[in-house]
């Protein structure tokens, strides 16, 4: 039988958790406080932002929302970040990306206080990651990481093999996945546009992440028996339902889940760790603040 892993039990156990830790902090006089900020008007990015909105209010994490006009000027975005760099009450602060064209967005990455960036996107906490001593993990693959110790898959010794190689996603789940500490230390390989002959890279796989961003993409037929599956994908996809689309991961998940002993499904896989962990984040920034 396959595991379908549940993400959202997962990520409702991690913010269980952190809703103690949380109460130890208030007791402390420490209320977490997460900034987002989202200069967009895609529906999607709307979404993620109130998603991550609510998710702050259930574990007590005080949310600050902000929206700035996606034709606003740069300047507006910059100035924000630095008024919240400064605000001693601001732990977290989250840009949703992406941002508009007219607005650099390696400048916005590197203009969050490193310490305040809940996303670990900054270049320093990049290197850190890669240095092997990460302040924040990035979200994603962090959660990822907690979904295979939650099925029992340690990918210590295991070939993984990591499609796409996003800033976001593919370069620091690789990085994870062959750091030495627990969690890591399988052997990696990283496959993404330019790769030839992908089937043949994923069949040879113990541990699939597919972060490609293509819907379905992967199939049963590039998969060996016993593979464990991540699927990353969040693709809207037009259909015929009421919102117009369905939500299709990089995974067919039909033919996948024939071959695999473990699977995450789309949605309620990746997508509620991704949140869970944006919390840990928040959490460990407000107990660095009350130190
Ligand atoms: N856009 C898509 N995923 C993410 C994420 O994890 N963080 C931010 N800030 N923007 C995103």
């Amino acid at each position: 039988m396959t595991h379908v892993i549940d993400g959202n039990a997962v990520a409702q156990r991690i913010r269980d958790d952190l809703s103690e830790n949380i109460d130890t902090l208030e007791a402390d006089g420490t209320t977490p406080t997460l900034a987002t900020v989202l200069m967009s008007d895609d529906p999607a990015s709307e979404t993620y932002v109130s998603m991550k909105q609510d998710d702050c209010e259930e574990v007590g994490i005080e949310a600050i929302d902000i929206e700035i006009e996606p034709d606003a000027p740069a300047e507006e975005l910059f100035e924000t970040i630095e008024r919240l760099n400064d605000d001693e009450s601001v732990d977290g602060i989250l840009v949703q990306m992406p941002v508009p064209e007219h607005v650099d967005q390696r400048a916005v990455l590197r203009a969050i206080d490193p310490a305040k960036d809940v996303d670990g996107f900054h270049p320093e906490n990049v290197g850190r990651l890669v240095a092997g001593e990460p302040r924040y993990k990035p979200c994603t693959p962090h959660g990822i990481q907690k979904l295979l110790a939650a099925a029992d898959v340690d990918p210590e010794g295991k070939d993984a093999v990591v499609v796409g190689r996003s800033d976001i996603v593919g370069k620091p789940m690789a990085n994870l996945l062959m750091q030495k500490t627990e969690g890591g230390n399988a052997t990696v390989t990283v496959c993404h546009s330019r790769t030839e002959d992908l089937p043949a890279k994923t069949r040879q796989a113990d541990i699939v992440i597919a972060a490609a961003g293509v819907p379905e993409m992967i199939d049963g037929s590039m998969l060996s028996d016993g593979v464990v599956v991540i699927d990353v994908g969040i693709n809207r996809v037009e259909a015929d339902t009421e919102k117009g689309y369905e939500l299709v991961g990089d995974v067919e998940f039909e033919s996948a889940k024939e071959k695999a002993s473990a699977i995450t499904p789309v949605p309620g896989g990746v997508g509620p760790m991704t949140r869970a962990m944006l919390l840990y984040n928040t959490v460990k920034a407000a107990g660095n603040r009350a130190d």
